[in-house]
């Protein structure tokens, strides 16, 4: 018997096809360069303290109220707070009416999802993606096809190619899933000139647009373009979240939408509204801080994804070739082909270093076998020397290469032994 486990009579009476059952929790790794999370460090308690004080002494009764006995799309303060972001740093025009709340952006996928599909529907998505779409759509029974992706983006030819080929075999994709500014795991930023190309691809075949901008607010410099919806609400769904800006914790993302699909969304949200409490405190800490804990946090990871990078080609050399991010959480890299890093996850794992493996975060598994994700919100700076450190000594344990580490040749474990 496991922690918590009693022996519930009716197991026999659950439901066929369920997930396997998740493992106990085990905890953190020490050098966690798995998921999205953010840096502690940069979670303004002190500030967050008193935005709530203040928000509860102001507001504390209608918690009593589902919704606060206000629009269930959302704590009014929050929608006025996204709708100004919106429209000053990525061209959006709609107004707070547009916004709906969600528990997450992962909320914001599963109503675009409830909204638009049903079994044997595709899907575009980008070769790499971010792995939680994968399972979605496979529980909806929803096929998905990859549009290759480079520095500036998803690659607007080959999707037309993509667009074009499925047409041909009567098959009329019910969305275009895009991370385009600060992609999953690549964390590119499509470019201008492709932009407008996306919009017009996506008009000519009939096929709307799911935008997706969990990290547009963690941008180094020079910006990006606007919001696909800033300049068409008519054709794209657009998610947005506060996990990457603020903290994973909380639990809040937005969707801005026309009203046509906003209030069917609505309609399938049948979660009783948005913890209020955390909608407020953003809206209270944010309303005045928005500017400042952008800069400082994007100074801040920007700095520790140099830390990354050093610690990368110091241990890894030539062995390691990466993108180069333009924002976010994420450094997607490539190892040698012979590598494949799935072999790699249960040795780092005993000693204390975890990633994402790259066939999770890709359409075709096979094809990134080489690729990991690693994420530098979490550990500091010492931690990503030391974790990258161990995961080469690993990567070579394992497979014989990197063969120098800070420009020393490794040596094999039997070998030092028998030395
Ligand atoms: C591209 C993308 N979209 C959505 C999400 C979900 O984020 P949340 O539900 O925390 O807003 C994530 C989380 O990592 C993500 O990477």
């Amino acid at each position: 018997m496991t922690k918590g486990d009693t022996g519930f009579r009716y197991t026999y009476r659950l439901r066929s096809g369920l997930p396997a059952p998740s493992a106990p929790w085990s905890g953190l790794a020490k050098y966690n360069f798995a998921t999205g999370h953010n840096d502690r460090s940069h979670i303004p308690i002190g500030p967050l303290a008193d935005a709530a004080s203040r928000v509860i002494k102001r507001h504390g009764a209608d918690l009593a109220l589902y919704n606060m006995g206000k629009d269930p799309l959302g704590y009014q303060g929050l929608r006025e707070f996204v709708a100004d972001k919106l429209a000053q740093m990525r061209g959006v025009q709609s107004g707070a009416d547009n916004i709906l709340i969600t528990s997450g952006s992962l909320q914001g996928i599963d109503l675009v999802n409830q909204l638009l599909l049903e079994p044997g529907d595709t899907v575009i998505l980008e070769e790499f993606t971010y792995s939680a779409v994968f399972g979605k759509l496979q529980k909806l029974g929803v096929r998905h096809v990859g549009a290759p992706l480079d520095q500036a983006g998803m690659r607007i030819d080959r999707l037309a190619s993509i667009l074009e080929d499925l047409k041909r075999r009567n098959v009329q994709p019910k969305y275009i899933y895009t991370i385009p500014t600060i992609q999953n795991p690549t964390g590119s930023i499509l470019s201008l000139e492709r932009w407008q190309q996306l919009l017009e691809v996506a008009r000519t075949f009939g096929v709307p647009i799911f935008e997706d901008e969990c990290y547009a607010d963690i941008i180094w410099r020079d910006g990006a373009p606007p919001a696909l919806y800033g300049l068409d609400p008519h054709q794209v769904i657009h998610i947005g979240s506060f996990s990457k800006s603020l903290a994973p914790a909380l639990r809040v993302g937005y969707v801005a939408a026309d009203w046509e699909v906003l209030g069917r969304m609505l309609a399938c949200k049948t979660d009783g509204g948005t913890a209020a409490l955390d909608q407020m405190v953003i809206a209270e800490y944010f309303g005045a801080n928005f500017g400042s804990h952008l800069s400082s946090l994007s100074e801040m990871l920007e700095d520790k994804l140099q830390t990354l990078i050093a610690a990368l080609e110091q241990e890894f050399g030539t062995a390691v070739e990466f993108w180069a991010p333009k924002g976010g959480l994420f450094l997607w890299l490539r190892l040698p082909e012979e590598i494949d890093v799935r072999t790699l996850m249960k040795p780092a794992a005993e000693a204390g270093v975890t990633f994402n493996p790259g066939p999770d975060l890709s359409c075709e598994p096979e094809a990134a076998k080489s690729c990991m994700r690693l994420c530098f919100g979490l550990p500091s700076k010492q931690e990503i020397r030391e974790g990258v450190a161990e995961l080469a000594r690993i990567c070579f344990e394992q497979t014989g290469i990197p063969q120098r580490g800070a420009n020393v040749a490794r040596r094999t474990a039997t070998i030092s032994a028998a030395e």
